[in-house]
């Protein structure tokens, strides 16, 4: 029913990818796990200085590339031969840092969304056996970022993941207004993109389906309409291993589905959340009158003329467990969380009971 992954040289025995989720709540613990139960576990970049011990209140960048390197060598503590990878999101202010800071702590894999990784495969030239995995929305952006690689670097994408905006948590890559309106086609747009590498170059590359993935039956209608795999993020959550606090997961336990909706980031890109405490998100920074302590964002509407609130702080805050006034991302299934569950559980149920054995744990 699926077959292994190959990501550039990298082989993956269940074709699943754990998406990065920023901030800590995919560090080193969760990826750690995903990768021992032989998917691809990735660290995310944004925000990792916060809460990493690196952070002394004015060496964000500096502590953001050391955080990050700490956060991929606890994930291979706990998957010496695993697959782990990293996400970095283009619209980070580090973003070439963070990068090279991901080679370093030995990434085999990077997956880039929020932004076009144009100049991606010459970040890495020094490192070619690092994948390179860009997240589009649109195979207009596939062509964009495929075209632009192979005319300045002679490369193509290892493996393309393909982000349903109408169900993926976290920021989305389009237009407030153009999101769930019903003329987006997940599926359609994989097979696009699986066919434009195929006729464009007689290239086979694999495309993976990212949003609203929650259970096997997910998981196999994905495979069924033409994806190579899965990447699955909200599902990961409510589970042992993730890294953010217990209250931020009971958050996805509690919430009702009419409580996930979009907000307008500060970052200008739309983002998927619960959205019980909007108000108190924005009243924590307009109380202190508090300002930009950490640049983290390209472009950001707070960091440029203080606007509602800091996203990278409201993140933070809910990841060590305040979503009182924290904000916690989610795609548009985390209502189906009912309890915290394990990674080897979820890997039992997606691929059979085998693969949530400890000795199959051992074999990926
Ligand atoms: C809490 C949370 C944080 C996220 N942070 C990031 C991020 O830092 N970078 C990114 O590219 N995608 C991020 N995402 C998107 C996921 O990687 C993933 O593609 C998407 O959520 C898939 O949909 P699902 O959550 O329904 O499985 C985040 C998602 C969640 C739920």
């Amino acid at each position: 029913m699926y077959k292994p992954l190959q990501i550039g040289i990298h082989h993956v025995k269940y074709p699943l990818i754990q998406g990065g989720m920023g901030v800590r709540i995919s560090g080193g613990s969760l990826a750690g796990h995903v990768a021992r139960c032989g998917g691809v576990g990735l660290v995310a970049a944004a925000g990792i200085a916060l809460n990493s011990g690196f952070f002394n209140g004015d060496n964000y960048m500096e502590a953001d590339a050391e955080g990050f390197k700490a956060e991929l060598k606890k994930a291979y503590e706990i998957a010496p031969d695993g697959v782990i990878g990293v996400n970095v999101m283009v619209a980070l202010s580090d973003f070439e840092a963070l990068v090279e800071a991901a080679i370093e702590g030995g990434a085999k894999v990077i997956v880039c969304g929020a932004g076009l990784p144009l100049t991606l495969p010459g970040l890495t030239s020094h490192a070619p056996d690092v994948a390179l995995v860009p997240i589009v929305s649109s195979v207009r952006a596939a062509q964009l970022i495929a075209r632009k690689w192979e005319k300045g670097y002679s490369r193509l994408p290892d493996a393309v993941v393909v982000e349903d905006p109408d169900t993926a948590g976290g920021h989305l890559g389009e237009k407030m207004e153009n999101i769930g309106t019903g003329d987006y086609d997940q599926y359609a747009t994989v097979r696009d993109v699986k066919e434009f590498f195929r006729s464009e170059y007689g290239k086979d590359v694999p495309v993976i389906a990212a949003g609203g993935i929650w259970d096997r039956a997910d998981l196999l209608y994905a495979l069924e309409q033409g994806a190579d795999g899965v990447q699955v993020a909200s599902r990961f959550v409510p589970t042992v291993e993730c890294d953010a606090a217990e209250s931020f997961k009971q958050a996805y336990i509690d919430c009702m589905q009419d409580d996930i909706g979009l907000i307008m980031s500060p970052a200008g890109l739309p983002g998927r959340a619960i959205l019980r405490n909007q108000e108190d998100i924005v009243l924590y920074d307009q109380v202190r009158n508090s300002t930009c302590t950490t640049g983290c964002l390209k472009k950001c509407s707070y960091k440029e003329a203080g606007e509602r609130f800091c996203i990278v702080k409201a993140l933070d805050r809910a990841q060590r467990g305040d979503v009182e006034t924290g904000l916690v991302f989610c795609g548009s299934n985390a209502w189906r969380a009912d309890r915290i569950t394990t990674v080897r559980e979820i890997f039992a149920e997606f691929f059979g009971e085998e693969a949530g054995t400890a000795e199959a744990e051992a074999a990926a």
